[in-house]
């Protein structure tokens, strides 16, 4: 076996003092199509400087598992970068949290009360069927006009979330839902800049722009979450276990009680909210997304909506709404939402890696310290491993005769993999599953004759997005109340 420090150096791309590998970097291309170009000179894994950081870039399956599932935890840490600081007051929360016996216990503890809810009357299945009809019902009113569907899929996905953590949902226009999407979009409009503070944390006795708006959106997303948070401390009753935020004020308190550990693991009141404000950060948008770009290819390929469609009457029928068991009888919309994380990845680059000890990629030799970025996008879009990758083609995933799901290549991570592994993963298939069902039982999406039909390349953010579109979603025939 090879000793990391006989390993070869990386191939590079090249670098200049200070400013590193930024000029070759800058491109009219989405990062991750940028990264992606790249191997054709430097190969599928290759390392760059961002001002001081060394970076290297991984674009095939095979280094990517090695580094995700083989070395998982050599490669478990997160960068420090000045506005995630800002958003978890500095890394206490689980997303951008490095690697410490803190997060280790953090992680587990909330994954613990994820699965908590799988049951009962306040089980995820319940709230997110309550929220599939609510948005079911306003889509029939809105029936014969064109309508941006985002803010409505915003709303179901973000009263999930919030059913979730404080048993809490909103209407349409309260004015706490509307202050908390007008955040949401702050923080998401400006972190995703990827702004040059973060390459060069001097820059910001500067000042910045958008840094000043990430502060306040983020002071508003702290005293809102302060004040459920103070609710439920006031409320608290350790019998009874509403919501997230119940059974994490349950974990801290047990944890007390039993004092040696909270000096170990440190748990703060702090880290309480923080995990809260990453369950929204990580739970809204990403799912949206999903959800958006579903209902654009479902417009391009209404052949794969019709069939959809016809598996769901065949199977279920009209006379009562789908349901998590039904998940295995309806492959064929199973594998179209594995096409679609596939074709596009909302998280294309992940979120960075940061190797812990010095270590090695293949025959490379890693620098502890390095930061590590997974192109996922190469990875779902690697010609070796899928045919015609930019195809939309559900049928790939299902094998010969139809009937059953397959995974036709190692090459898919959309939630990533190991002990970093998205912690939202059966949550969000859940939502995905059950709003793309209900939705798709009664209506057609469709674009009015004449209008445009939804761009397919994307904007880069904290999320790979759609460019806004309209719809009309048509009741369809056959369709009566239930
Ligand atoms: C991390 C994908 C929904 C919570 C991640 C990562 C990906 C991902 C790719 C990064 C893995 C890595 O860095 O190696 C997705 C997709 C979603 C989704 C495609 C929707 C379809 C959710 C939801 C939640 C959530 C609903 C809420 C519970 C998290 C958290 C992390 C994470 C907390 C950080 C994990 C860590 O750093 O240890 N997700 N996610 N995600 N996701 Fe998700």
């Amino acid at each position: 076996k090879q000793m990391p420090w006989k390993k070869n150096a990386l191939p590079s791309l090249p670098s200049f003092p200070v400013i590193g590998s930024l000029l070759s970097i800058q491109s009219h291309h989405l990062p991750h199509i940028h990264f992606q170009e790249l191997q054709k000179t430097y190969g599928p894994i290759y390392s760059l400087m961002m001002g001081p950081h060394n970076v290297i870039v991984v674009n095939d399956h095979q280094h990517a598992k090695e580094v995700l599932l083989k070395k998982g935890k050599t490669f478990a840490g997160r960068p420090r970068t000045v506005t995630t600081d800002i958003l978890t007051r500095d890394g206490k929360d689980i997303a951008f949290g490095d690697y410490s016996a803190t997060w280790k216990f953090h992680r587990k503890m909330v994954h613990a009360a994820l699965c908590m809810f799988g049951e009962g009357s306040s089980s995820i299945e319940k709230i997110i069927c309550r929220e599939a009809s609510s948005m079911c019902r306003t889509l029939e009113e809105l029936q014969s006009t064109a309508i941006d569907l985002a803010p409505e899929l915003t709303r179901a996905v973000t009263n999930v979330i919030c059913s979730l953590c404080f048993s809490s949902s909103y209407q349409r226009g309260d004015p706490e839902f509307e202050a908390m999407l007008k955040y949401s979009q702050g923080i998401v409009d400006t972190v995703a800049k990827d702004s040059l503070v973060d390459i060069f944390p001097w820059l910001q006795i500067f000042p910045n722009e958008d840094l000043r708006i990430l502060k306040q959106c983020v002071s508003v997303r702290d005293k809102l979450l302060q004040k459920k948070y103070d609710e439920h401390k006031a409320e608290y009753n350790k019998d009874v276990q509403r919501d997230l935020l119940d059974a994490l004020l349950r974990a801290k308190s047990s944890l007390e009680n039993n004092n040696t550990m909270t000096q170990d693991v440190g748990l703060t009141d702090d880290h309480l909210l923080m995990t809260v404000g990453d369950i929204f950060g990580a739970g809204v948008e990403t799912t949206t997304t999903v959800l958006k770009w579903s209902i654009a290819y479902l417009i391009h390929h209404p052949e794969v909506q019709k069939k959809i469609q016809d598996e769901l009457d065949s199977k279920i029928g009209m006379q009562r709404h789908p349901q998590l068991s039904d998940r295995g009888k309806l492959p064929y919309l199973e594998a179209t939402i594995r096409e679609v994380l596939r074709i596009r990845p909302v998280s294309p680059l992940l979120i960075p890696h940061v190797a812990l000890t010095n270590t090695s990629i293949g025959n490379y030799m890693v620098h502890k310290g390095a930061r590590v970025i997974i192109n996922l996008w190469s990875l779902h879009h690697d010609e070796k491993e899928w045919k015609n990758p930019e195809k939309f083609d559900p049928e790939r995933f299902l094998d010969e005769d139809g009937n059953s799901l397959s995974s036709p290549s190692a090459s898919y991570l959309p939630f990533g993999a190991g002990i970093r592994v998205c912690l939202g993963e059966a949550l969000a298939k859940m939502e995905l599953f059950l709003f793309l069902s209900w939705i798709l039982q009664r209506f057609t999406v469709e674009v009015s004759p004449g209008e445009p039909l939804p761009d397919l390349q994307g904007k880069f953010g904290v999320v790979l997005q759609p460019q806004r579109y309209k719809v009309n979603a048509r009741l369809r025939a056959g369709w009566k109340q239930i």
